[in-house]
């Protein structure tokens, strides 16, 4: 790409209301002006200025330099129009795109379409058609009703040739929310290409929920010991002194093991035994926390987080209830997320019933970390 890129990322988001600027927002556990920067960066352009709020340059010049980028970091104004003018003072180039870092899904091509268009045209828009019927109103009445077939909903980048929009915004005599109206107000003509609904601007909470989703996987975990005749029960990284310790290859805590097999599972990480199992000796006799918090590691190192977990213990004894409270705080210490416990009986059916074993189901549900 030839043109240099101004991504105005300086406003306050105050649409979002939540305290802070609106690029430190998390989407998909990125922020927004990273979200902005993983599409910017596929296409490398030769300058590329991000206009910030001031006073807070040094923390975003260090998310902008892992992307190795040719940046520079501008502080911005109190308008969107000012905040342009002060990224373009720093552009050398003869061609611009100015980009909302809030449009932080705007895809490369939608940057390499507007470039293109700006080979024969001096300012080129993305716009999508209007989906919804469009009135024009005095107050409450409708004054007109617009012909939606002639309307477009435009978006950014918008493309510039750099000498016009450095006139225009010099003799601009009013605020304007884009830069083609700037320049449309001093007689230029503006292009329209093809827009993308990814494109869209993040302005309002509404907005967040629609994306802040990261996708999630689901998984489950079984896992039954018998007990043995001594001992002392290790039941969910907690000890229950009146009954005898579970069998097993560790220390046969059947909750701890449902929980990873759930953790791996959802992961697609295979399971505890393919994971810890008689082939890895250090393990053996191992307790479930290390199980947990080896997991753990395994997870992030795939990028996921855990969202909750949930046991069900099936077991005649120990009662769980009394000790409920305890357990679930234990676990969701050691997980990092909330973990509810609950408990059933078999109807005095199998080797349950007569207090044999005990066995636990889980389901553990994660995050991509983005
Ligand atoms: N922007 C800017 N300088 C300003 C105002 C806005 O650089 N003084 C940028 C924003 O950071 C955003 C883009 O212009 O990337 C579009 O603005 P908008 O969606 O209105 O963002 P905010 O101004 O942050 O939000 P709000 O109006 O709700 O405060
Ligand atoms: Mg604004």
């Amino acid at each position: 790409m030839e043109s240099a890129i101004v991504l105005v990322a300086a406003g306050r988001g105050e649409r979002l209301g939540l305290g802070i600027p609106k690029a430190l927002v998390q989407i998909q556990g990125k922020t927004i002006l990273e979200q902005a920067l993983d599409r910017i960066s596929k296409l490398n352009p030769p300058r590329l200025i991000v206009t910030v709020p001031a006073g807070l340059e040094s923390q975003f010049e260090s998310l902008i330099a892992p992307y190795g980028l040719n940046h520079k970091v501008v502080a911005g104004g109190e308008t969107r129009q000012q905040s342009v003018a002060n990224g373009l003072a720093h552009v050398e180039t003869r061609i611009v795109l100015v980009h909302d870092a809030a449009r932080c899904f705007a895809p490369a091509e939608l940057f390499e379409s507007v470039e293109q268009a700006l080979s024969s045209h001096l300012c080129v828009v993305p716009g999508l058609a209007v989906a919804d019927t469009i009135k024009l109103l005095d107050g409450q009445l409708v004054e007109k009703t617009l012909d939606r077939s002639k309307l477009a909903a435009v978006q950014t980048p918008q493309g510039f040739r750099v000498e016009e929009l450095r006139a225009a915004l010099k003799t601009a005599s009013s605020d304007f929310t884009d830069e083609a109206g700037l320049m449309e107000s001093v007689g230029h003509k503006t292009f329209v290409v093809p827009g993308a609904a990814e494109a869209f601007k993040v302005t309002t909470a509404a907005d967040l929920n629609r994306v802040g989703t990261a996708p999630i996987r689901t998984g489950i975990g079984t896992d039954a010991h018998r007990f043995s005749a001594s001992g002392e029960l290790v039941l969910g990284c907690l000890s229950w002194p009146e009954l005898p310790k579970l069998e097993g290859h560790s220390d046969g805590d059947s909750v701890a093991h449902a929980i990873v097999d759930a953790l791996l599972s959802a992961a697609g990480l295979g399971d505890i035994g393919s994971n810890f199992g008689v082939d890895r000796p250090e393990f053996a006799g191992a307790a479930g926390e290390v199980f947990i918090s080896e997991t753990l590691s395994m997870l992030t190192a795939k990028n996921l987080s855990v969202t909750n977990v949930s046991v069900q213990v099936i077991a005649d004894k120990p009662k769980i209830g009394p000790r409920r409270e305890e357990l679930e705080k234990h676990l969701s210490s050691l997980i990092g997320a909330p973990v509810s416990v609950a408990a059933t009986t078999t109807d005095g059916l199998g080797f349950l019933a007569d207090s044999r074993g005990i066995a636990a189901v889980a389901t553990a549900l994660l995050s991509e970390r983005g």
